[in-house]
């Protein structure tokens, strides 16, 4: 029976209180009776055999389309056989990283029309993404794609409708959504620990020029090694330029600015974690104070957004920034608020903090003080912790590795993913109209459940 909030809070904190009182007596932290599972619980099964092989292909073979293949290749019957990207550079890493033999073109489609692949990595720029997704599933592939799914708004309903139409796994890459760190906040969050939900924030603190979208370009970038008639064709023609191919995130036509780039994280995790549809009000305000380097987005961005009340949760608001020209660089956090505490979540770690006044809920110092009579009231308190720290089990492979299995898990076992093009679109729309927002400079408005922009 699924309890009331009220009840699962009154049981997460007898819980808290059984559990202070396992560590006096020298019991390990929850104990399995509890219904605040440890992560040793949480752990993955494999659940295919490992002859299972599964054929897959990298389009866009850049830093992030590097590190995704090299995660997919650590899960068991996983094999590489083709690169797809517009530098030759690119492809020449790929060839001396996996092997002379991998097949290896600047031509998406002839990845698409291979017999030989299952599944597609997708980790173009942004303005590739609904495109090569949309004709991969009519190939018959299944789909990594990166974050955010989709360039513009507009864009996201042709990706849900492929998957319904080819029933193709598809997934995008906010890897933090299959991690233990957001699996336990969840979990938390539903027993009742902060209490009721009211307030979430994310921040992003950088300062280095390799952190802020400034990378090197190489020597021999030119029109000979880059395919730019291609880079541009389903965007404005221009002339070639080396900044717009190699620090894509700086330019509209191709980037989403930090929003689409770093909020959509955010969003993934906090939807999956509360259950949330998404937010129905969004505001932006920043500028760009620092970077003047011809990029067209922001270097500080604030997003306000307000969430509805919904049957999974209680109306809140989201505060989202993100600051290129901090001096404390290298701070990243997704904070939860409720009337009770908040969480501090990562995607092996989740740090909860309680209000000091709940020990008047502690069962065993009302039971005490019903027995004693009035003048017990007067008495201290024993109170239960105020912070607890959950940690992921040593060894733990992390998100990427959670979120690569998941993937490959539901492509053998016919299943489903959670970040699917539904979960996908509802964290990049709201993204995608911040930045809408801030070059409108008014706020913009989202029907979360019907995923449309509603004009006011
Ligand atoms: N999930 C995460 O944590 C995470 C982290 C970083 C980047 N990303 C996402 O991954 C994607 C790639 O980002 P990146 O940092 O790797 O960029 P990158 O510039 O390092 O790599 C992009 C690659 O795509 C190639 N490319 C461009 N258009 C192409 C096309 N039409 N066909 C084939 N190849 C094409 C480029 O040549 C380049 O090698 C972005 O969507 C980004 O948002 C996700």
């Amino acid at each position: 029976m699924k309890e009331k909030p009220e009840q699962s809070r009154r049981s997460f904190i007898k819980k808290l209180t059984t559990t202070t009182a396992a560590v006096a007596a020298g019991t390990s932290l929850f104990a399995s009776e509890s219904t605040v599972k440890p992560f040793a619980i949480l752990k993955r099964q494999l659940g295919y055999t490992l002859n299972d092989q599964i054929n897959i292909a990298l389009i866009g073979a850049g830093g992030m389309g590097t590190q995704d293949t090299i995660v997919a290749l650590q899960v068991p019957g996983v094999k590489l056989v083709a690169v797809c990207d517009l530098y030759d550079g690119r492809l020449n890493d790929a060839k001396t990283r996996w092997g002379a033999d991998i097949f290896t073109t600047k031509v998406y489609k002839e990845i698409l029309n291979r017999k030989d692949i299952d599944a597609v990595i997708i980790a173009t720029p942004d303005h590739w993404h609904q495109q090569i997704s949309v004709d991969a599933m009519h190939a018959g592939k299944h789909v990594y794609c990166e974050k955010p799914m989709v360039h513009a708004v507009t864009e996201g309903p042709a990706v849900i409708k492929a998957q319904k139409e080819t029933g193709k796994i598809f997934q995008v890459g906010s890897q933090g959504v299959s991690s233990l760190g957001n699996e336990k906040a969840h979990d938390l969050l539903k027993s009742g620990a902060i209490g009721e939900l009211n307030y979430a924030e994310g921040f992003w603190a950088r300062r280095e020029p390799l952190e802020v979208w400034q990378y090197p370009i190489p020597e021999d970038a030119s029109t000979k090694t880059v395919d730019w008639e291609t880079y541009i064709s389903n965007t404005k023609k221009r002339d070639f330029d080396s900044k717009r191919f190699f620090r894509w995130r700086n330019y509209t036509d191709y980037g989403t600015g930090m929003a689409g780039d770093l909020f959509v994280h955010l969003f993934s995790s906090l939807h999956f974690i509360t259950g949330s549809v998404g937010p129905n009000k969004i505001y932006a305000s920043g500028g760009l104070r620092f970077w003047n380097d011809g990029r067209e987005v922001p270097d500080v961005l604030l997003g306000t957004f307000d969430y509805g009340k919904t049957q999974a949760h209680p109306a809140f608001n989201l505060s989202l920034r993100c600051n290129f020209v901090d001096g404390t660089s290298g701070t990243t956090y997704l904070k939860l608020v409720g009337s009770e505490g908040s969480m501090d979540i990562t995607w092996d770690k989740v740090t909860l903090k309680r209000n000091k006044t709940i020990g008047s809920d502690d069962p065993f110092y009302l039971d005490k003080l019903k027995k004693a009579g009035s003048g017990f009231a007067e008495r201290k308190k024993m109170l239960p912790p105020e912070e607890i720290v959950f940690d992921a089990e040593k060894g733990y492979k992390g998100g990427p590795y959670d979120h690569m299995n998941n993937f490959f898990n539901a492509i053998r076992n016919n299943g489903k993913v959670t970040e699917d093009a539904i979960f996908g679109y509802r964290a990049a729309a709201p993204a995608l109209l911040c930045n809408d927002s801030y070059y409108n400079n008014s706020p913009m408005f989202w029907d979360p459940e019907k995923m449309q922009t509603v004009k006011k």
